[in-house]
């Protein structure tokens, strides 16, 4: 049996890459084929990736071949659609271009209005595409409101036509806050008029990601503790209630880590490789940083790190503020990210405040980041909400521990380390308070100061398997069960 699936997302890698979304996008597909091929009891997946063809795709070159054309009706008459076609590490992907997409815009809009038209195009473009390839599809597979339209639109259907016939829909999640406000204009103008469903709150009933929620056979969060968390009112954004009567169809499903390129063994990026065996070896990077920093050298004090999003999310502010009441403690910090203007100015106070420990880098530098996971002695993660997180278990892989909030995906990727002599991973906080986190940077400091149990919180984190594989079998079984509830 094979199970023909169509994954849809607005970013991939390596076509295009704004957060999360696009690493998720760009491996987990891969790793389901790969996966597929290798078992011959499974089913076989024929998965194929649709993003839209972004002018940002354009510009950094990639030079897809145009296979055809074909029209998606909206109500003012019908919207040209070109179907491009590349080959990603073994599976198809489609990239679709047409008016609504061509704007010279960045791959998300700060207008909501230019945002709805592009992604309600993409999504109706998307259904025509079984047809369009002759391509019976069983599963769509939708990312994030951007896509949430299609999976409202199959339900749509008077007559689906018959590619699309019997398909059921997954929808995963991987933040619910971004549902595709303002873009009403934009579903009424494809022919998706508001919900009518009591069980959605009226504002939900005209916006793309609750009308993709209501209607998915599967829904998927991206960790499991996500999952639970957006059926209460701290996390739920509104959608609780209604979350609540679909939890048969909820689930979580922990994303991947791209094990190859981050590999603190083979990483090109860093000043020396090491692994479990040689681990001594990682004090080399440490100290490259203090130097390069023009930090006092030294392995007694703890070097922390925060690589990041700018962005209120992540809780930034809340390690800053933190720090303070940490005075009398040794410690230094690097920070890397760019973002809000408010937190890069709050980063950049604290260097001034301290300017013997702590240093700011405002900036995107990918190399700088590889050096910083394999050099530091602490990741900072205080985030308000984090439905899986992807940093945390780059410095779990590199031995670099994490200091994480215990929410969403940091709950079910670290150990929390307990008083149980040598177990666990990272620490876990509460309350997203500079207080509780201050407390738990004391602990991990006083542990620190231990240097053999320090070493076996590194080696476990860098033990953790955090490859694809079993989120790609997760989602394996998932298609599998949805195709054959309907036989
Ligand atoms: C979003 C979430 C993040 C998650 C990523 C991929 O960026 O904020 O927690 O890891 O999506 O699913």
């Amino acid at each position: 049996m094979t199970i023909n699936v169509l994954f849809l997302a607005a970013e991939a890698e390596p076509f295009i890459k704004v957060g999360g979304l696009g690493d998720v996008a760009g491996a987990l597909p891969i790793a389901i084929n790969r996966l597929s091929n290798q078992l011959d009891s499974s089913p076989k997946v024929d998965i194929r990736m649709v993003i839209p063809f972004h002018f940002a795709i354009k510009q950094r070159g990639f030079k897809p071949k145009l296979i055809g054309e074909f029209g998606v009706h909206n109500r003012k008459g019908i919207v040209k659609c070109q179907v491009y076609h590349d080959d990603h590490l073994g599976i198809p992907v489609y990239l679709l271009d047409g008016e609504p997409v061509d704007e010279k815009s960045p791959v998300y809009a700060p207008d909501p209005i230019l945002d709805g038209y592009k992604f309600v195009f993409f999504s109706m473009a998307a259904l025509g595409l079984p047809t369009f390839l002759d391509w019976r599809m069983d599963i769509l597979h939708g990312n994030d409101w951007h896509t949430a339209a299609a999976i409202y639109a199959l339900k749509n259907f008077d007559m689906p036509p018959v590619h699309l016939s019997g398909a059921k829909t997954v929808h995963t999640l991987h933040n619910l806050p971004y549902m595709g406000f303002g873009v009403q204009q934009a579903l009424m103008d494809y022919g998706l008029p508001p919900s009518r469903n009591p069980l959605l709150p009226e504002w939900a009933r005209h916006t793309p990601l609750p009308l993709g929620l209501l209607h998915a056979n599967q829904i998927v969060a991206v960790s499991p503790h996500y999952a639970e968390e957006i059926l209460t009112p701290e996390f739920g954004c509104g959608l609780e209630d209604f979350l609540q009567t679909r939890t048969s169809a909820l689930k979580g499903i922990l994303n991947g880590l791209d094990t190859e390129t981050w590999n603190p063994e083979t990483d090109s990026e860093i000043i020396q490789n090491f692994s479990i065996s040689n681990i001594v070896l990682r004090t080399k990077n440490k100290h490259h940083l203090q130097q390069k920093f023009d930090l006092l050298v030294s392995e007694e004090t703890p070097l922390l790190t925060l690589i990041s999003r700018m962005d209120p999310q992540k809780g930034i502010d809340i390690v800053l503020r933190g720090l303070q009441y940490c005075q009398d403690l040794p410690w230094q910090m690097i920070i890397l990210g760019t973002g809000d203007p408010s937190v890069e100015k709050m980063a950049r106070e604290l260097e001034s405040t301290y300017p013997d420990r702590v240093r700011t880098v405002i900036d995107f530098d990918n190399q700088l980041a590889h050096q910083l996971y394999a050099g530091a002695d602490m990741f900072m993660m205080p985030s308000r909400y984090e439905p899986c997180g992807l940093s945390q278990m780059i410095a779990m892989r590199y031995g670099c521990i994490p200091i994480a909030r215990a929410t969403g995906g940091l709950v079910d990727t670290i150990e929390h380390i307990s008083h149980r002599i040598n177990g666990g991973t990272g620490f876990l906080f509460d309350k997203p308070y500079p207080s509780t986190f201050a407390q738990t940077l004391r602990r991990a400091i006083r542990l620190y100061q231990r240097p053999a149990s320090w070493r076996k919180i590194q080696i476990n984190g860098m033990q953790t398997d955090f490859s694809w594989e079993k989120s790609a079998q997760e989602y394996i079984d998932t298609y599998q069960h949805l195709v054959q509830e309907q036989q």
